[in-house]
């Protein structure tokens, strides 16, 4: 019986030793690396890495270097875009995960320093090769863009944007889901999508994995949303009720919180279709868009 906690640890692992092994403590004394180590160590979930390693699971590869490499540089870029998130000039919030935000641990220069650089260090990672290594360079440059673009003024940049220009005003439900789909689909869509290309995963594979990234990417950010309303927050690791405070638009302030249960619900259904053809090799992605609607943090 597969067990999902028990493979989310395992994986949790390795990328946390890869991690570990990239930057922490190789240069204890300088304030820009210890800001990047807080942020990154604080312990997260690691979904967009695991995301990865599952998706090259699911087509038949397995976790390279490289594609453990690729993981570690979402994980990257995922932390940068919180450190930024939480600055002051942002969501000013507080607390995550678990910890005080970079920006009040350190100071905000260092916080949007420490945010620009894990942001560059990931495509210094993800363009590298170790020694003797025969890595894909074709697929390590289709990563790259795919990351980038994802990453970018089309994908989550560009939706952090749309979150913050429409903040305090009433957006329509097509926006609501562009502007989750750009600020929090696109760098989960993409790690399915570079999991399945390092993988060697064949177009029609990775039509139907993107169509599952594009899915969970959306019902992440509605639950996302949700756990601000209800969760706790000393399990989620951050402040709740901070998006009523700030009149951001989310799915439970649009359609309240039962009809945004459903619209997740509906995503995750959605996703499970999307993985229909594919066999066992692709059970952890099932399980992962199952946790994705249940999760408390
Ligand atoms: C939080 O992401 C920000 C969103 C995009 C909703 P996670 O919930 O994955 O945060 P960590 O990485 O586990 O801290
Ligand atoms: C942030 O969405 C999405 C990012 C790209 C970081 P939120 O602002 O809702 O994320 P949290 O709730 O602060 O983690
Ligand atoms: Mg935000
Ligand atoms: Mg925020
Ligand atoms: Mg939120």
């Amino acid at each position: 019986m597969f067990n999902l906690n028990a493979y989310l640890d395992e994986k949790r692992r390795l990328i946390n030793n890869a991690l570990n092994g990239i930057l922490i403590l190789k240069y204890p004394d300088n304030r820009l690396v210890e800001a990047m180590n807080y942020s990154l160590s604080a312990g997260g979930k690691r979904l967009r890495p695991i995301l990865l390693l599952s998706a090259a699971d699911a087509v038949g590869g397995q976790s390279t270097a490289q594609v453990i490499r690729a993981a570690c540089a979402l994980e990257m870029i995922h932390t940068y875009s919180l450190i930024h998130d939480d600055l002051p000039a942002m969501d000013n919030d507080p607390l995550r995960r678990g910890k005080p935000t970079c920006h009040i641990q350190f100071d905000e220069a260092t916080a949007i320093l420490a945010g620009d650089a894990l942001l560059t260090l990931a495509f210094d990672v993800l363009s590298s090769q170790e020694a003797n290594e025969k890595s894909d360079i074709e697929n390590q440059l289709k990563v790259i863009r795919i990351i980038s673009q994802a990453s970018g003024y089309n994908g989550m940049v560009g939706g952090q944007m749309l979150d913050m220009i429409h903040q305090g005003k009433p957006i329509s439900s097509e926006k609501l889901k562009e502007m989750h789909s750009m600020k929090t689909g696109a760098l989960i869509r993409a790690s399915v999508i570079s999991g399945a290309v390092l993988g060697g995963g064949n177009q029609n594979q990775i039509q139907h994995l993107n169509l599952y990234g594009q899915s969970i990417g959306i019902a992440f950010q509605v639950i996302d949303d949700i756990l601000d309303v209800e969760g706790d927050p000393k399990l989620m690791g951050k402040v709740a009720g901070s998006d009523a405070a700030k009149n951001k638009n989310t799915y439970p302030a649009l359609m309240g919180l039962d009809s945004s249960k459903q619209f997740a619900a509906e995503l995750i259904q959605s996703a499970l279709q999307a993985l229909k053809d594919f066999g066992r090799s692709a059970q952890p992605l099932r399980e992962i868009a199952v946790y994705i609607i249940n999760r408390k943090k």
